[in-house]
């Protein structure tokens, strides 16, 4: 299988603070990656740096081949990867359908018939067909995530980057929303995805990484991290988030 993310030597500064160590990781097309690691340890940034919320300090991220860089980021975001978020992100004065046919009609220059329909899709997709004209705070969080995954799976691209989506929901929506994550890795589409659902990453999971102080620490197939790390950070923390 082609490489579809190749992260070399990445490095990220917030001022002083070394936020991202000398990261290397690659991952095919059509993988799924679980990133797990304490608080503070460098996830998101190194997921943000995948589509260049965040710019690297040093080294190359490189999509199918193709460089990341000042001038090329948009376009190649636009093409290659979407990100759903921890808080949703859905723009409030918009309808859901609203939410989901905007880029792909602004930034993609799809027809509204188009938009619309790839829209009612996605919709059906995670459940939430009947929601398509009701505003995001009309909606429960969980509902609100399935909205935003839906918009992720609209425009179509191939990487799809999750950061903790289940994190901000009460207990009882985690499910509903893993479920639809579940569904949608059946396909062949890419996705990097920052929890700590262990038993999604187990479902899921072609490999899992585990990350502390900005580094990688140790990677392995869920299994591996359930039956035998070695890392003793990375032993210390699995016991405290599997309890
Ligand atoms: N824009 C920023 N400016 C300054 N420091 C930042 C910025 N973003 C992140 N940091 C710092 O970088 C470090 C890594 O943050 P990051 O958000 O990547 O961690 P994380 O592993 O995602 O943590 P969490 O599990 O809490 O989400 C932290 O020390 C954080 O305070
Ligand atoms: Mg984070």
């Amino acid at each position: 299988m082609a490489d579809m993310i190749e992260i070399r030597g990445l490095n990220k500064y917030f001022g002083d603070l070394h936020v991202l160590k000398d990261i290397d990781l690659t991952v095919k097309a059509g993988e799924k990656l679980v990133i797990i690691g304490p608080s503070g340890s460098g996830k998101s940034t190194l997921i943000r740096c995948v589509d260049y919320l965040e710019e690297p300090t040093s080294g190359e991220v490189i999509i199918d081949g193709t460089t990341l860089t000042k001038k090329n980021h948009l376009e190649m975001a636009r093409k290659y990867s979407s990100m759903v978020f921890q808080q949703f992100n859905l723009y409030p004065n918009m309808t859901v359908l609203g939410n989901l046919t905007l880029a792909p009609i602004k930034l993609q220059k799809k027809s509204k018939e188009e938009a619309t329909e790839a829209a009612m899709n996605a919709l059906k997709r995670v459940g939430l067909a009947q929601k398509a004209g009701e505003y995001p705070q009309n909606l429960s969080g969980g509902q609100q995530q399935r909205v935003a995954i839906a918009r992720a799976m609209c425009t179509k691209q191939p990487i799809i980057l999750f950061d903790e989506p289940t994190s901000a929901l009460d207990p009882e929506m985690v499910q509903e929303v893993l479920d639809v994550m579940i569904e949608l890795a059946q396909e062949n589409i890419t996705m990097i995805c920052v929890t700590h659902e262990m038993g999604f990453a187990r479902q899921v999971a072609d490999r899992v990484v585990f990350m502390d102080d900005g580094q990688i620490l140790e990677e392995g197939t869920p299994d591996h991290f359930f039956e035998n790390p070695q890392n003793p950070r990375c032993r210390e923390f699995l016991a405290k988030i599997l309890h």
